[in-house]
């Protein structure tokens, strides 16, 4: 119940757990057509979606290193740990950044966006979580893509832990580059990542500067598009079979039921910590991911406390992230997650939380 890496389903275990493919053979080729098809249909495009070897945050940075020269500006929308993630890996980059929208407790207000584009009339994109995994907002990324594209700045999405769990229409929304990976929703091992590109990203990517190799965008789409599509370099075959069937799974329960499923799972979290009297961190959020929640802890009771016993109880759950680690935890509902998980770790939690609160002593004075 962590918000990723999440449980892997036995047949997708399995599916990785086969004899090595030649990564230049036509059953591969197979596989990776098939993977990236389905990951088309995950990101609601009929663009391009290039698979990136490493966790989501090396294709972030990979995005970064294609789309930008140094000194090109960009505006980073950081409410969260996420959102400030590609305001450093830019910066690292010598990229100019501008940072609005820094309080992890509220959402992404289009206001701020319009202003800085006003005071920095330079930015050529805007980069914008759509699920910030430390807070558990759901950024209305179709507004930021339309603000950009009134701007002409590219519009780049961190989908990483809602793609494949909440709906996400990259062409509907006209958006530019969205980034994923095969461990939260995908319900794979970690290691691999996709990014869709609109053909505005590709022309950025012809005039942009930042030294590229290992992850060339361009020399990627080349291989793809090879009569045995492959990778330039050696691929990591079994994350690749992982995800085939992991897609294969996800396509089979259809689309609008897995949204549905990971709405109802996020509904029975929050209708049970209302019971309970329990806040959200961040209650000002305007939307809430349907893919983990991100509880504020008792006063009186150690989030560390909450997660140790119920790991006890065979059920890991996470801490909460950068200023919210002393006083929050996470749920993830995410993947492979059913609602009977959900039902069985709330009443896991229940016993905790009654357990914790009689262990914690009564302050002098009170009754
Ligand atoms: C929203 C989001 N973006 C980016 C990342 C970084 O991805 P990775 O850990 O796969 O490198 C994470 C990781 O948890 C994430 O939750």
């Amino acid at each position: 119940m962590t918000p990723g890496p999440t449980r892997v389903p036995d047949r997708v275990l399995r599916a990785g757990a086969v004899p090595m493919i030649h990564h230049r053979t036509p059953e591969f080729s197979q596989a990776l057509i098939d993977v990236l098809d389905g990951m088309r249909l995950l990101f609601g495009t009929d663009g391009d979606v290039l698979p990136v070897h490493s966790t989501g945050r090396g294709a972030m940075e990979a995005a970064i290193g294609n789309l930008f020269s140094p000194g090109d500006e960009l505006l980073a929308c950081c409410n969260g740990k996420f959102g400030a993630m590609w305001a450093s890996i830019a910066e690292s980059y010598g990229v100019v950044v501008h940072r609005i929208s820094i309080e992890w407790s509220q959402s992404v207000d289009p206001a701020d966006i319009h202003a800085a584009f006003e005071h920095h009339p330079e930015i050529s994109a805007v980069a914008v979580t759509h699920c910030d995994t430390a807070t558990g907002v759901l950024n209305n990324v179709a507004m930021v893509c339309e603000i950009a594209r009134k701007h002409d700045a590219l519009a780049m999405i961190d989908g990483v832990s809602a793609v494949g769990g909440v709906p996400f229409a990259f062409d509907a929304w006209d958006a530019d580059v969205a980034v994923t990976a095969t461990q939260k929703c995908l319900m794979c091992s970690p290691g691999l990542s996709f990014v869709a590109l609109s053909n505005r990203a590709w022309k950025a990517t012809e005039r942009a500067t930042l030294p590229r190799s290992y992850w060339n965008f361009q020399a990627i789409r080349e291989t793809l598009n090879a009569a045995d599509a492959e990778t330039p370099g050696t691929a990591p075959v079994h994350l690749v079979l992982q995800a085939q069937e992991a897609l294969a799974t996800v396509l089979a329960e259809g689309l609008d039921d897995v949204f549905m499923r990971h709405e109802s799972m996020a509904r029975a979290v929050a209708d049970w910590a209302a019971a309970r009297g329990l806040a959200q961190q961040c209650p000002d959020l305007r939307r809430f991911s349907p893919t983990l929640t991100v509880l504020a802890v008792p006063p009186e009771i150690d989030p560390r406390a909450i997660k140790k016993a119920m790991r006890e109880r065979g059920i890991l759950i996470a801490a909460g992230l950068g200023p919210y680690r002393d006083s929050a935890f996470r749920l993830g509902h995410m993947g492979d997650i059913r609602l009977a998980d959900v039902r069985r770790t709330l009443e896991a939690l229940d016993a905790v939380l009654t357990d914790l609160r009689a262990k914690t002593p009564v302050p002098v004075g009170g009754g």
